[in-house]
């Protein structure tokens, strides 16, 4: 199983980024992290069926299409998906790519909440592509802080390190490869 990774933080030193990258050491099999930080900004006018999409858009669509299944790993901003990943998520509505395709959900804030405003709305917007949302895969992770290494950028937590160890499982049972394009 190919494993394609999203994540909604662009900055350098991100729990986010860290959870993410924890959750990829611990994946059985390729993985691959998309860069949705060079994506323009979605517009409509260049996603019609005759619209050539920017190379960055088209880059992320083989990406998804080609990966058996999605971790989406974010913070929540203003209670609500950073613009960064929702843009990369609006340039995938038309195009299909996640139509069926198994996504797990995790969000990491250092509040007691988990991002839990974000991964509900993460989840919604997925749903209404169409993705596979794995519930049992996804997470609300609180109190990220402590639970990361800064030396290593990486969580350290042993209980959280098991929990995405599940989740992990969880989104692998639920795949089946994608089609070879
Ligand atoms: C503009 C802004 C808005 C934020 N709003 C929320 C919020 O609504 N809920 C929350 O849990 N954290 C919020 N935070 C705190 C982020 O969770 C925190 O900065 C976190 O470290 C960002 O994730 P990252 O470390 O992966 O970049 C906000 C941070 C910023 C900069």
């Amino acid at each position: 199983m190919h494993l394609l990774a999203l994540s909604g933080s662009l900055r350098a030193r991100s729990s986010n980024g860290a959870v993410l990258r924890s959750a990829l050491d611990l994946f059985d099999g390729p993985t691959a992290t998309a860069d949705i930080g060079a994506l323009p900004h979605f517009n409509p006018d260049l996603d019609g069926e005759d619209a050539t999409p920017p190379p960055a858009v088209a880059a992320l669509r083989t990406a998804v299409a080609t990966a058996d299944a999605l971790l989406i790993v974010s913070p929540e901003y203003a209670h609500g998906v950073p613009g960064v990943l929702k843009n990369a998520l609006d340039w995938l509505v038309s195009s299909g790519e996640c139509v069926h395709k198994p996504v797990a959900v995790i969000t990491a804030s250092p509040f007691p909440t988990g991002g839990d405003h974000a991964n509900a709305q993460l989840r919604e917007t997925l749903r209404m592509m169409t993705a596979d949302v794995i519930t049992a895969a996804c997470r609300e992770i609180p109190a990220i802080g402590p639970r990361i290494d800064p030396a290593t950028e990486r969580v350290t937590d042993e209980p959280t390190l098991a929990d995405l160890r599940t989740a992990l499982t969880h989104l692998a049972a639920a795949t089946t490869p994608a089609p070879t394009p």
